[in-house]
């Protein structure tokens, strides 16, 4: 964990004592956090959040958000188009769940008062469409380091596959009995890049395959997926997309239950007002694609640990949440 000082400036006596506060406050909060974190891997599956989302409390924005406007207004194609739909398809629910759970994450403090959770995923516990203990699928895609969700499936007794093609020194392994991680990445075509190539991550070979493919090399063509944890990037768009633009494609998702879906709107920081426009309709034609395959949005909000605004003919949206999406029988 990153130390934080907390500075006090003026007289220096009040100075000292202050920081010896501040400190006492810190060690304070840290064992709490502590506390937070064993309760939340240990215990946070148990502790379910009954949640009306008709009432959902969405966050507010940003009172004056710093917004990033297109440097070229070449805006003049589709004149009928409006960002509407796509915030509708982002901020509205179209069904709820009584039993709303959060698990994992982690607290962050960026200083001695501002603190944020990063990493906790929603995931709906309702009869029809829970995760059975024992007997449950979750594929975690684009885990990084933080496995803190993982970890709290694994109390389930859930059968987790964590993906990710951007750590440096991590293999296939597994972490712990019903825990499998992979060094793989999801796309929507199967492609091995070879080092060299100047990505993130630079010099490493990274692998790419299908959710199809996937499905198939862990023999789970005809096992349900209870869970669908995307946290990849933006390229959400592309990976769905592809597995919405056909019947036969989107076969692949038929039997996914929940889609806990990192959303990225990174598209909307181009530097034009038309390729604004263009990322914009892709979106939404995709959420609207998601939804027409009986995947409602239950529960979404603002990322808290990092946010930016930006706006699309008119409409300033924030480009990163945190989305669940459920399919019931
Ligand atoms: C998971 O399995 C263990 C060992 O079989 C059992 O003790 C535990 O109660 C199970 N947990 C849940 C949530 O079903
Ligand atoms: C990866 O492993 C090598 C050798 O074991 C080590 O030198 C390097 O620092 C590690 N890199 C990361 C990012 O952990
Ligand atoms: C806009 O930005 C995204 C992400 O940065 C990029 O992949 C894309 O090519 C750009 N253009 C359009 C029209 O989306």
């Amino acid at each position: 964990m990153k130390m934080i000082h907390c500075r006090v400036r003026h007289r220096p006596r009040t100075s000292t004592i202050s920081v010896v506060m501040c400190l006492v406050m810190w060690a304070v909060l840290g064992l709490v956090q502590e506390q937070q974190k064993a309760v939340m891997s240990q215990e946070s599956y148990l502790q379910v959040a009954w949640h009306n989302s008709m009432d959902t409390k969405l966050p507010l924005p940003e009172t004056n958000p710093e917004v990033i406007h297109p440097d070229i207004q070449d805006d003049t194609e589709y004149p009928e188009w409006s960002p509407r739909r796509l915030q509708q398809l982002l901020e509205s629910p179209t069904t709820f769940c009584r039993r709303l759970t959060n698990l994992g994450g982690k607290i962050r403090c960026k200083d001695c008062h501002t603190c944020v959770i990063d990493g906790n995923k929603y995931i709906c516990f309702d009869p029809d469409v829970r995760p059975v203990p024992g007997n449950c699928l979750v594929y975690s895609f684009g885990v990084g380091n933080e496995m803190s969700f993982d970890s709290a499936m694994l109390h389930l007794n859930c059968s987790i596959f964590a993906f990710d093609m951007t750590l440096m020194n991590s293999s296939n392994s597994m972490i712990a009995e019903g825990l499998h991680f992979l060094d793989l990445g999801i796309a929507s075509i199967n492609s091995d890049v070879t080092g060299g190539d100047k990505t993130q991550w630079e010099s490493r070979n990274a692998h790419f395959r299908t959710l199809e493919v996937i499905r198939d090399i862990l023999g789970h063509k005809n096992r349900p997926i209870d869970i669908l944890k995307l946290d990849i990037e933006n390229m959400e768009w592309k990976v769905l997309g592809d597995i919405l633009s056909t019947p036969e494609k989107s076969r692949v998702i038929q039997d996914v239950r929940q889609i806990a879906l990192e959303i990225h709107l990174d598209g909307l920081r181009n530097s034009t007002a038309w390729e604004r426009v263009v990322a914009a309709r892709e979106m939404e034609d995709v959420l609207e694609r998601l939804h027409s395959h009986g995947f409602h949005l239950v529960h979404t909000e603002l990322n808290t640990a990092h946010q930016v605004y930006a706006e699309v003919r008119g409409q300033v949206l924030p480009l990163y949440r945190e989305s669940l999406f459920i399919r019931r029988p």
